[in-house]
């Protein structure tokens, strides 16, 4: 969706701004640009490609400076040229703008703004940014009055940094997209997300919507831009972040993805380390409400549909998960009777946000799970429980799926007044991932994968809690090896779906203790049209064409059973060439409608 990072500062900054983009790639990756701003000029640099590609043409480390913002794109208005790419400018080239989100009202604005004679050079939503503060700054405003202004005058979310020549201030505007600041003794940066700075600083200040960031290179400072416009200086604190520089290097690995699969066996331990109190509050919450519902989007929605079940077997507890996207639709549910557990690994996700905001205002009561602290839906929500997995930068979820669900499982388990049996079980799924990621296992893994990689199709089938387990399944094959997948819940063959199976068709047959009669059958089906069966299974099978071995871990098989489907989608995108990382026409968070 699009990364922004901008720094100001004692020390030229080229190589450090570089370097922060590249960790903000994982946001957007069809152009970028950069420009450095002096007291007398503003260059911009800027093109189609990769962020190495781009730089390798036009080398962003010259001219060294001091100011700089810069840009990774994921297009949304505007095709993927050189002119849409990021920074934009006015027409005197005195003003530069990044922007992550969407100007819903751009076209008016556009129109009024070449009404007055401004002249555009992009199809972008964007470049009527840094037109709207120039006519601001004609008309007798001064910089910083001119960008606050425009946030009355914008629709949409928007996260903006801006500049200016012969300023020695960037600008930073957050109206619904993610924007934080590090602040660092030779300087502070105004970025998407803390990846961006976290080599350099551990020191940040979370940005609410309708809030200005003025940074100079030795000072932060916040104001509220208020209804009316005027500025009113808000009082900020300067969090001290714990995540591990580590975890947003990719070290040795060839790619992010297969370092977060790796890290799985951490992620269930961090994921479980939740406050006690903290945990038997949002479980005691959940018992005061009529209505429980989940909210999600992808694999998070998916970690809501494994969450039903838990709260289901282990809690008796009944919730409705719904996507965040069709929230909507179903309004005339929520109400000051209605609890709403949103779950999201960015807590940006727009989705998400704008139902969350809708139940908000019919009275729900609103919990998240979350991994980005700071995140918008942190401040959205009345209480919130955090990952603690550290960035995940590749753009498949892997280790945020499943703390996920170990959190659910957790709240879960102190709903029922079980939670030192729920934490037990969990350190017993550490081992078992730690097996299951093993070189010999990936190694296994990897052959298949060459089988899979030139298929047209790949079915994935489960039932109980391996359902949403295929779900996921399906969803990483997709997302990264661009192969068509699809889940089924093995009882809804029959009723289509088997139409499409043939000779070669492969099947991935998800097995447990609980549905191995039933879901075997569902194989006997597929196999006797000659498709290929791959089963990921606590035992052997006769009909099994590759065999997967994974132990019956009961309810923690949403996580068994999903970590040889994440290492298939991985070792079949990287077989078939592609960058797992950095997926086409994909980003990582969501931030658009
Ligand atoms: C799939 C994936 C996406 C996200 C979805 C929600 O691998 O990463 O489907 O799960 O965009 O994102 P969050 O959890 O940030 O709300």
């Amino acid at each position: 969706m699009c990364g922004i990072i901008g720094f100001i500062g004692k020390i030229k900054a080229n190589e450090i701004v570089l370097d922060g983009l590249k960790h903000l790639e994982y946001r957007g990756y069809d152009s970028c640009g950069v420009s450095m701003i002096t007291l007398s000029d503003i260059i911009v640099k800027k093109d189609v490609g990769k962020i190495d590609e781009v730089h390798a043409r036009l080398n962003f480390l010259e001219p060294a400076s001091n100011i700089i913002i810069s840009h990774t794109r994921w297009a949304t208005h505007g095709g993927i040229t050189t002119y849409n790419a990021h920074p934009h400018l006015d027409c005197k080239k005195e003003i530069t703008v990044v922007h992550n989100g969407i100007i819903e009202n751009y076209k008016e604005i556009k129109k009024y703004l070449i009404e007055k004679g401004h002249k555009f050079k992009s199809e972008t939503d964007t470049e009527v940014v840094p037109h709207l503060i120039e006519e601001e700054i004609n008309k007798g405003k001064k910089f910083e009055e001119a960008c606050a202004s425009i946030i009355k005058k914008i629709r949409g979310s928007s996260a903006l940094v801006i500049g200016k020549k012969g300023v020695e201030k960037i600008i930073g505007i957050k109206i619904g997209s993610p924007l934080v600041v590090g602040v660092s003794e030779f300087g502070n940066f105004i970025a998407s997300d803390i990846p961006a700075f976290l080599k350099y600083t551990k020191n940040v200040i979370f940005v609410k919507d309708y809030e200005m960031v003025i940074a100079s290179k030795d000072k932060v400072r916040v104001y509220e831009v208020l209804k009316n416009g005027r500025i009113k200086k808000v009082k900020k604190k300067v969090y001290t972040i714990d995540w591990n520089v580590e975890k947003a290097e990719k070290g040795s690995f060839q790619h992010f993805m297969i370092k977060e699969i790796l890290e799985q066996v951490d992620a269930i331990k961090l994921a479980s380390m939740q406050d006690r109190e903290k945990l038997e509050s949002f479980a005691e919450n959940i018992k005061n409400y009529k209505n429980l519902f989940f909210l999600g989007a992808g694999s998070s929605y998916h970690a809501s549909l494994v969450g039903k079940y838990l709260f289901s077997k282990i809690a008796k507890t009944t919730v409705v998960p719904i996507l965040a996207s069709e929230f909507i639709h179903y309004k005339d549910l929520i109400n000051d009777e209605s609890l709403i557990i949103a779950i999201s690994q960015s807590g940006e996700t727009y989705d998400v946000l704008e139902a969350v905001k809708f139940a908000k205002k019919v009275g729900a009561k609103i919990l998240s799970i979350v991994n980005v602290n700071g995140s918008s839906l942190t401040w959205e929500s009345d209480d919130y429980l955090l990952m603690n997995v550290g960035p995940e930068i590749g753009v498949a979820a892997t280790k945020t799926y499943t703390a996920e669900i170990v959190i659910l499982s957790l709240i879960s388990y102190a709903l029922s007044k079980r939670l030192e049996e729920g934490k037990k079980r969990l350190e017993y799924l550490q081992n078992i991932i730690y097996n299951l990621t093993a070189e010999n296992r990936r190694k296994e893994i990897e052959g298949i994968a060459r089988f899979l990689k030139d298929k047209k199709s790949i079915f994935v089938i489960g039932r109980g809690i391996l359902y949403p387990t295929a779900m996921e399944g399906a969803l990483k094959i997709k997302e990264i090896s661009y192969i068509h997948a699809e889940a089924f819940a093995g009882g809804e063959l029959k009723h289509g779906t088997l139409s499409l199976i043939e000779k070669g068709v492969p099947a991935i047959v998800l097995v447990d203790e609980e549905t191995k009669d039933s879901i075997l059958s569902n194989a006997h089906e597929i196999k006797t049209r000659e498709g290929v069966i791959i089963g990921v299974s606590p035992f052997y099978n006769e009909i099994f064409d590759y065999f997967i071995k994974v132990p019956e871990c009961g309810y923690e098989n949403a996580v068994s059973h999903v970590i040889p489907l994440q290492l298939l989608s991985y070792y079949i995108a990287v077989s078939k060439g592609l960058d797992p990382d950095k997926p086409r026409n994909l980003a990582k968070s969501i931030t658009v409608k």
